[in-house]
């Protein structure tokens, strides 16, 4: 499975040597986003975390990462906080080489089966939080990434309508257009964006989708490589090449990252 063997290989180290990351959306030890601050650090790389919400939880969170690093608040739906994000990094890193998205929310009315009686109050919140921010993030960032600059998101493979997923699965069609159009803005700035579309991981954004389990069940019928539903490292993997030097010339792409379900057939 998503194979011992593999795991068992020695990293390329320095994958990410000097690289300064920015890593929004940690909010547990189960958040994808963690596993990827802990293996941008493995790697080389500094980073620094935002958080939103429950900033304690977050900070004590940040401690288990094997160099404890910043924490700085941000909400991407606040104008004043994504305008302070440049002053607010400065202090901790001077550019940024990279910016992790790891952030989606839908109230309740938006996900599990109501979705012909979602009114647009929450349908708004769910695609300003989920689709426009990575948008709103990239702008607010930009003053502090040069040529060779990435931004990363995480999709749900937004291809097909799923039971239960609903408005998700509309604000992540809206992300993977979105990600499609700041690769054509931002390529001329030498600045790539690309998606990993991952499998089903139990982190708390999954477990607020009522339902979640008839994926994890799909996925364990279909997938061909099989699937770990609480191991988020080859999503984290994925988004660490795609940070990386190693994609130079890929914009605008989405990676599966889903034990191969999205490749075949019922
Ligand atoms: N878990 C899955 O099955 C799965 C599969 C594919 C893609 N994804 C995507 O991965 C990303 C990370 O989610 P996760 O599964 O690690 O869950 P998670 O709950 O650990 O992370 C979601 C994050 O979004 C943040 N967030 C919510 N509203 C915010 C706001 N207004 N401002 C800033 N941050 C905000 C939360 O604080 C949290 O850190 C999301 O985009 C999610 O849709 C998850």
């Amino acid at each position: 499975m998503l194979h011992e063997l593999q795991r068992k290989e020695p990293y390329v180290s320095g994958m990410l040597a000097g690289k300064r990351l920015l890593v929004t959306g940690v909010l547990t030890e189960q958040s994808i986003a963690f596993s990827v601050a802990r293996l941008a650090q493995e790697h080389g790389a500094k980073i620094l975390l935002t958080g939103y919400g429950r900033m304690s939880l977050v900070e004590r969170v940040a401690k288990r990462l094997p160099e404890p690093p910043p924490v700085i608040e941000l909400d991407v739906t606040d104008p004043e906080q994504l305008a302070a994000l440049v002053d607010n990094v400065r202090p901790h890193l001077d550019q940024l080489d990279g910016v992790l998205h790891a952030i989606a929310y839908g109230p309740p009315s938006t996900l599990g089966g109501g979705f012909l009686d979602a009114g647009w109050e929450d349908v708004a919140t769910a695609l300003q939080v989920s689709t426009y921010s990575y948008k709103a993030l990239a702008m607010a960032a930009l003053p502090l990434l040069s040529p060779g600059g990435a931004l990363v998101g995480l999709t749900f493979d937004a291809g097909v309508a799923w039971p239960v997923y609903d408005w998700m699965g509309v604000a992540k069609a809206g992300l993977e257009s979105t990600s499609r159009y700041l690769a054509r803005y931002l390529g001329p700035k030498g600045i790539r964006s690309n998606l990993v579309s991952a499998g089903p991981l139990r982190t708390m954004a999954a477990k607020s989708i009522p339902g979640f389990e008839q994926f994890e069940e799909a996925w364990a019928e279909r997938a061909p490589l099989g699937w770990q539903l609480a191991d988020p490292e080859p999503a984290a993997r994925a988004c660490l090449a795609l940070l990386s030097d190693w994609f130079p010339a890929t914009t605008g792409e989405i990676v599966h990252v889903d034990g191969g379900y999205h490749a075949v057939g019922a």
